[in-house]
């Protein structure tokens, strides 16, 4: 899978697959219904979710074939993580467990305070033991950094570490700042795109990505 580690953020990968990159075209597409939106979004994050597992550990275990016993790799250690960040990070779960289809599930609620575009906090369940999980927290959109920054900061301040976050559109102004806050967590996205407008939106970006998938607008 073509995938470009950026030459600053040495942490931040963008996908470079051409049927990531044509699905994206799509759902930026003004005129792409709530359900093709919601379609996209699942095609892209599973073509990603590829990209951003590829560090989980592998061990091996005996696995009997039609014709003898041998030692077979497998994904070792507990199950990861799947942590959404409400509301849109929900629609790139289903994803994410079509691929990992017994990691558990946790939800991390986050709006942004439309004046001042710093995030609030509102609602926190994850699943437990997640110290000695690898992590996948999901947003769409990572805008200004700042929903990613207390995302991540909220899980390191109960010492979970291994995070990935994953992300369909950047910013350079939120690639950055979650960056420079915490250099150690590893990036994907499908585009870095070029700037952020006065209000906080990415361009040229795919305007409000909640309100798209969820048709609240
Ligand atoms: C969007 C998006 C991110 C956040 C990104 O959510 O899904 O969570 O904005 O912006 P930031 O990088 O500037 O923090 P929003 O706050 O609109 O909430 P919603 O998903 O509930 O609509
Ligand atoms: N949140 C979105 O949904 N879209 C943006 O462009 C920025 C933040």
């Amino acid at each position: 899978m073509p995938v470009k580690q950026h030459a600053v953020f040495r942490n931040f990968f963008e996908m470079d697959h051409p049927l990531i990159k044509h699905k994206l075209t799509k759902l930026r597409d003004v005129s792409t219904s709530k359900k093709k939106f919601k379609e996209l979004v699942h095609e892209i994050t599973l073509l990603m979710a590829y990209e951003a597992t590829s560090d989980l550990p592998l061990g091996v275990e005996m696995v009997r074939t039609p014709l003898e016993e041998f030692m077979a790799p497998v994904i070792t250690g507990k199950k990861p993580a799947i942590l959404p960040i409400l509301r849109a990070g929900l629609g790139m779960v289903d994803a994410f467990l079509c691929l990992l289809p017994g990691a558990r599930v946790g939800h991390i609620g986050m709006y942004r305070d439309e004046e001042t575009l710093e995030p609030k906090s509102y609602f926190f369940k994850i699943p437990g033991n997640c110290q000695s999980r690898t992590v996948f927290l999901l947003d769409p959109m990572l805008a200004t950094g700042g929903s990613a920054v207390a995302a991540v900061q909220k899980l390191k301040e109960i010492n979970i570490n291994k995070i990935m976050y994953v992300s369909i559109i950047s910013s350079p102004e939120g690639v950055t700042r979650l960056s420079q806050a915490h250099p150690d967590i590893k990036i994907f996205s499908a585009s870095l795109d070029r700037e952020l407008n006065k209000d906080g939106y990415i361009l040229p970006g795919l305007g409000d990505a909640g309100d798209r998938m969820f048709g609240t607008k």
